[in-house]
């Protein structure tokens, strides 16, 4: 029970954050995967460890879905339109050496 009032509560959190939303952030030509990383992503996913980005559902354990996730988002994410070509490249390159996947 009490667990289920925590994920409610941090649920609302990240509805009265204003997520589901779509994000303006374009990243810099030449931004790495982890800046961009660290600049849009890690004020909702925050890093598990200084290697450790965060923990990947099986389904999205590759760079097309890492891709299109952060380019739709979701009911609950915002959808990042500006991470385009390279970046999402580096982006979804980066997540995806530096996750742990949840099996
Ligand atoms: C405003 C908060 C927020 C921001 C900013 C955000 N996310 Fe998310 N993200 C979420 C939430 C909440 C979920 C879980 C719900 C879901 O899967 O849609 C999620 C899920 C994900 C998942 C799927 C994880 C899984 O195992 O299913 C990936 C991949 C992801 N985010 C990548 C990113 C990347 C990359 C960025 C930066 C460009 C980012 N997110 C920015 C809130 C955010």
């Amino acid at each position: 029970m009490k667990k289920l009032t925590l994920v409610a509560a941090v649920s609302a959190l990240f509805i009265l954050a204003g997520c589901g939303g779509g994000r303006d952030y374009s990243p810099p030509a030449d931004a790495s995967g982890e800046q961009i990383f660290t600049t849009a992503c890690s004020e909702c996913h925050k890093p598990l460890s200084a290697d450790k980005a965060m923990i990947l559902s099986e389904s999205v354990a590759s760079k097309e879905a890492i891709v299109k996730k952060f380019q739709s988002g979701s009911m609950r994410m915002p959808a990042f339109k500006n991470i385009q070509g390279d970046a999402a490249d580096r982006l979804a390159d980066y997540v995806l050496k530096n996750s742990e996947v949840k099996k």
